[in-house]
This record gives C-alpha cells, sequence and structure tokens, in this order.
C-alpha cells in the first residue's frame, strides 16, 4: 500500500507530494512540528499536542493555516486512509514559500504557511527495548536558547544520536553546565530514594506532553515528584533512570557514560510508570 500524505489541503500519494524548494522551513528550519502516537487506531493527547503546537506558532509569530478541528480531522483522515492502528503522526507547519531567499519574514497576509503531516507505522506500545532498557552517552548541549518552542532545527539531535551511535549505545543526554537538561528527542528522568526527578520546565528543555501526563499520573499514585535540575553526577549515582517521549513513552535508561544505572536493568518505577501510562493514554486516545 503506497502511504498517503497531507500537503496544504490535499490527500496525496507520498511520491506526488511537492513543497517548494524556497519553502522557509527547507531553508531556514523556520517550521514547527508535533509528533503524536497512535494506539489502537487512535490519538493519544491530541489535545496536548494541539495546545503545545499553538504556543510554539504564538511565539514564532506565525499562523496557523487551519483551526484545531480540522487539525483532528486531517489526523483521522490520514490514519484512515493508511489503515493506521499503531505509530505516529507527524505535523509539520512552516513560514511558507515566498518569492525568493530572504531572511525577514514574509508578510503572512501574502505567503502562506506550509501545512505538511504523513503517518509512520510502528509497533510502539510492546516494544522490546523497553525491556531491557537502553544505554545513553552525556554530550554539551549547545542547542539555542529556545528549546521549549518544537521548532525543526534537528540538527545537533540528529548529530548527538549519531555520536551515541558511534558509541555503540543508543542515545544521548544533553548536559548544560553540569546538569542535565532532557535527551535529543525526549525528557529525562532520574528515580532516587523513590523520587521521581526530572527538570523544572523553562527554555532550556521542551515541555514535553508525555512528561506533563507521566507526572500527573505519577502524582496521583502517589509517587514523590522533584521538578528541578539534576547534575550528570546524581544520574549516574541514582536507582534509576528514564526518558518520556510520544514515541517511546516511559523507557528505562539502564546506562549513562558506560556506568550501569542501579542494578543495570529496568527498575520498578519505571516500569510501572510505563505500565500506568500506556493503559490510562489508552483510556483517553481520542
Ligand atoms: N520529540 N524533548 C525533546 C527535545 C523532544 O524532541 C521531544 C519529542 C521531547 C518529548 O516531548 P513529547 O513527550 O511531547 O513527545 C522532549 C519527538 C517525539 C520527536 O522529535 O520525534
Amino acid at each position: 500500500m503506497t502511504r498517503t500524505v497531507y500537503v496544504n489541503g490535499d490527500y496525496v500519494p507520498e511520491a506526488e507530494a511537492k513543497v517548494s524548494v524556497f519553502d522557509r522551513g527547507f531553508l531556514f528550519a523556520d517550521g514547527v512540528y508535533e509528533v503524536t502516537s497512535v494506539l489502537d487506531g487512535k490519538l493519544i493527547d491530541f489535545e496536548g499536542h494541539a495546545k503545545r503546537l499553538e504556543r510554539s506558532l504564538a511565539e514564532l509569530g506565525m499562523t496557523a493555516p487551519v483551526t484545531t478541528e480540522e487539525l483532528l480531522e486531517i489526523h483521522r483522515e490520514l490514519m484512515r486512509q493508511n489503515d493506521l492502528h499503531e505509530g505516529m503522526i507527524y505535523l509539520q507547519i512552516t513560514r511558507g514559500a515566498d518569492a525568493d531567499r530572504d531572511f525577514v519574514f514574509p508578510d503572512p497576509d501574502v505567503v502562506p504557511s506550509t501545512l505538511v503531516l504523513f503517518t509512520q507505522a510502528k509497533a510502539i506500545a510492546d516494544n522490546p527495548v523497553a525491556r531491557k532498557g537502553i544505554r545513553v552517552i552525556s554530550i554539551d548541549d549547545i542547542r539555542w536558547g529556545r528549546r521549549d518552542i518544537k521548532t525543526v532545527q534537528l540538527l545537533y539531535p540528529s548529530m548527538g544520536k549519531m555520536m551515541a551511535k558511534a558509541a555503540g549505545k543508543d542515545d544521548a543526554w544533553l548536559t548544560e553546565d553540569g546538569f542535565v537538561t532532557e535527551g535529543t528527542s525526549n525528557n529525562a528522568y532520574i528515580v532516587k530514594d523513590g523520587r521521581i526527578i526530572t527538570r523544572h520546565l523553562g527554555n532550556e528543555i521542551l515541555h514535553g506532553i508525555t512528561r506533563r501526563a507521566v507526572l500527573q499520573f505519577a502524582r496521583e499514585a502517589q509517587m514523590q515528584v522533584e521538578e528541578r535540575a539534576f547534575t550528570l553526577e546524581e544520574a549516574k549515582d541514582a536507582d534509576e533512570a528514564f526518558i518520556t517521549s510520544a514515541s517511546t513513552f516511559v523507557m528505562p535508561v539502564v546506562e549513562i557514560d558506560d556506568a550501569a544505572v542501579g542494578e543495570g536493568a529496568p527498575g520498578p518505577v519505571a516500569t510501572r510508570l510505563r505500565d500506568i501510562y500506556l493503559s490510562e493514554s489508552r483510556k483517553s486516545a481520542i
């Protein structure tokens, strides 16, 4: 089955989808995105992703080409047309294609933004990696200062994943002034003496939609949560570590820079949170 993608109002076979070479997403990484997971043919936390998208657009002075209701309908139509039961939907909005390459933003009334969505089928709930956990390296966080905006400037996160791969590991945690900010494409957590510790919200990290839900479920389950910066040293000395994102849910981290975290195997807190997250988000999926 050939994949159908959405481009600016049309559902087209992927080989026929076209975006201008002058698109500012292509020339300047002038765009934002969202990744929403799909389980049982339903969207996980669509509302959270739609709200964050609105915020990313507002922070960059960009306008949404469609309403949230229309976006929901496009997600659903893409799931239908591609028979998607499990995986992700990727959405990108750029500041559109001006007549030329110009650093100055075009007038949004003249140049409409570009909207692209596509599906990615993948088994994400029953993921064998979650049973053994992932191994991470630490690298300097040299990204720009507005990591709270979900822009498509993902070169450094890609380089981070390549550095991890070259070291024979799975991913990288980013550090700034000795503190862990987040993972290349996920939020980072440690567990010490039963307390779940994750960096507080600010411009230094993306405000993860999975993070928000996981922290809420943890508090509802009477687990102790501390939202504060933690050092790499604390992380290496933690009982457990894990990451969260729309594509990994809750994923145990069993090694940091060659040092085993805790027992070097997925711990009880991460395992329990993954179970709770999967069952609760399935219940509220739309
Ligand atoms: N990444 N931090 C960063 C830097 C991210 O890129 C992501 C998401 C997250 C987790 O956010 P959420 O829980 O809303 O997925 C944190 C997506 C999945 C990606 O780029 O593929």
